[in-house]
């Protein structure tokens, strides 16, 4: 699995992760995540809102700390300087590690003091109980304010909606998190209703672009996603079959015709519009 520089961490992380909002069985969850392991997939997604996740996640981590990049989320009514030690200290707990790699706020609120907030996640750096500090869901102006108040610590991330059915983020979040050196880490992948999302023509010229690169529609929503050097993808799935194929999905280019048809398939929206949100 391709990696590459997690912002301005000076990790490289892969660019294809795994997810684990919604896991409907924690045996085959914990079988598909171990396969992800060894498929080069180190790269795993939680927060303390999926219940249930961090402990199907903790014998992995058992068995694997050191070769994962484990990234858990605070939520907004947590974020408190004590609430936000507390809700880490959980989410450790239910892990079975002592730090985390990356320690995110999951959405921003209007109840939350920012500046409160991200000196909290900036104490927990200090404490080794994070590596990094990020944010999630946040817009660019957000983005902004998150960055001109981290003075200790930098923002490392935001994770954000980023399928073909929204491409959003690409009109002014992507080049501003580019240029500042923050990952930008695109969940739900797949989107959140039928895949592929669009029109019967656009679903027709995925598939097309699939069978003539000999792949899956999936393989190449997955590579399209994280053709930009800022960009990861954290799709769930808990089928090993699945996890195999994302383990693949960066294994083939797609050329400029492809990267064309698919711009035309699934445009982008006009700038100035919010980002989605799941
Ligand atoms: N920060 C946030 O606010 C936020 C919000 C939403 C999600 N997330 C994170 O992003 C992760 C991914 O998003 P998501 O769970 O919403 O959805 P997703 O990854 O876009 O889609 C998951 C669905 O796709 C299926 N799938 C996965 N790979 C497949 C493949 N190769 N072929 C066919 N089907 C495949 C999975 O099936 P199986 O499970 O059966 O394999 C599952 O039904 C979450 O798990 C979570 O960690 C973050």
């Amino acid at each position: 699995m391709i990696r590459r520089p997690f912002g301005t961490t000076g990790v490289d992380v892969p660019v294809i992760g795994q997810g684990t909002w919604k896991l409907r069985n924690a045996r085959s969850a914990e079988r598909a995540l171990r396969l992800g392991v060894e498929l080069g997939l180190t790269h795993i997604d939680t927060a303390e809102l999926y219940t249930g996740a961090e402990e199907i996640l903790a014998p992995l981590l058992r068995d694997h700390r050191a070769k994962l990049f484990v990234v858990s989320k605070v939520l907004p009514e947590h974020a408190t300087r004590g609430g936000i030690q507390k809700a880490c200290e959980q989410s450790l707990k239910r892990l079975g590690t002592d730090h985390l790699d990356a320690y995110l706020l999951h959405w921003l609120t209007e109840e939350v003091e920012l500046g409160e907030a991200i000196g909290a996640l900036e104490a927990l750096v200090e404490q080794g109980k994070t590596r990094f500090i990020g944010v999630s869901n946040f817009e660019p102006h957000e983005l902004d304010e998150a960055r001109r108040l981290a003075t200790r610590h930098p923002i490392a991330c935001n994770q954000v909606l980023y399928h073909l059915g929204d491409r959003g983020i690409e009109s002014a979040l992507l080049p501003r998190c580019d240029e500042a050196g923050v990952a930008v880490v695109g969940y739900s992948p797949f989107g959140d209703g039928e895949f592929p999302p669009g029109r019967p023509a656009a679903r027709r010229a995925l598939t097309d672009i699939a069978e003539r690169h000999g792949r899956t529609a999936r393989q190449v929503a997955l590579n399209f996603l994280t053709r930009h050097r800022a960009t990861f993808a954290i799709p769930k799935a808990e089928t090993e079959a699945h996890v195999r194929d994302n383990a693949a999905a960066l294994d083939f280019t797609l050329d400029d015709a492809a990267l064309a048809e698919l711009d035309r398939a699934f445009p982008p929206p006009p700038a100035g519009e919010p980002l989605g949100t799941l």
